[in-house]
């Protein structure tokens, strides 16, 4: 389901709510320990869409663990975090980056308690059917997810 635009709509005017446009890395700086309970993101997959500029997979691992670092400091004790991690393409090889994006999340303690899959098509490679993966991690033990089936 496409969500209807403006998204504001969507918002209950009680929530107290703040929208940063910014480079990630520049606003998760300014922002307390702890303070988010749920993080969901889908970073940019460094397949040289307009923005960004692709480089070698090491590069843009390296560059994302500092987000990351920030984002399990700014993670609440209880929090989840929800990333979508897509394919990096290099000349017709695949690398799944949830493979690479888990141990870096088990670099920081976190522990994966959902993966969560659904078909996608990736133009990168052209003609294939592929598979988008959210990782959902979480340092809270007595982590529950809680899907509630229609
Ligand atoms: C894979 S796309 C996600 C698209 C999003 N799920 C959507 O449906 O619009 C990655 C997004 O990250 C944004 N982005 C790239 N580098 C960023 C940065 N340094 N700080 C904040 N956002 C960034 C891009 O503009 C892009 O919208």
């Amino acid at each position: 389901m496409k969500a209807k635009e403006p998204l504001f709509e969507y918002i209950s005017p009680d929530i107290d709510y703040q929208i940063k446009v910014g480079d990630s890395l520049t606003v998760l700086q300014k922002i307390e320990d702890g303070k988010f309970d749920l993080i969901l993101t889908s970073p940019p997959y460094n397949v040289g869409k307009s923005y960004e500029t692709k480089t070698s997979i090491e590069k843009y691992l390296a560059t994302q663990e500092v987000i990351i670092k920030e984002l399990v400091r700014t993670l609440s004790d209880k929090g989840n975090l929800c990333w979508q991690a897509g394919n990096y393409v290099d000349k017709g090889e695949i690398f799944p980056l949830d493979i690479y994006y888990y141990q870096i999340f088990k670099k920081f303690g976190l522990k994966l308690r959902n993966r969560i899959i659904w078909p996608d098509m990736d133009f990168t490679l052209q003609t294939v059917l592929v598979v988008v993966i959210m990782l959902v991690v979480t340092i809270f033990p007595d982590y529950l997810f809680d899907v509630v089936f229609p």
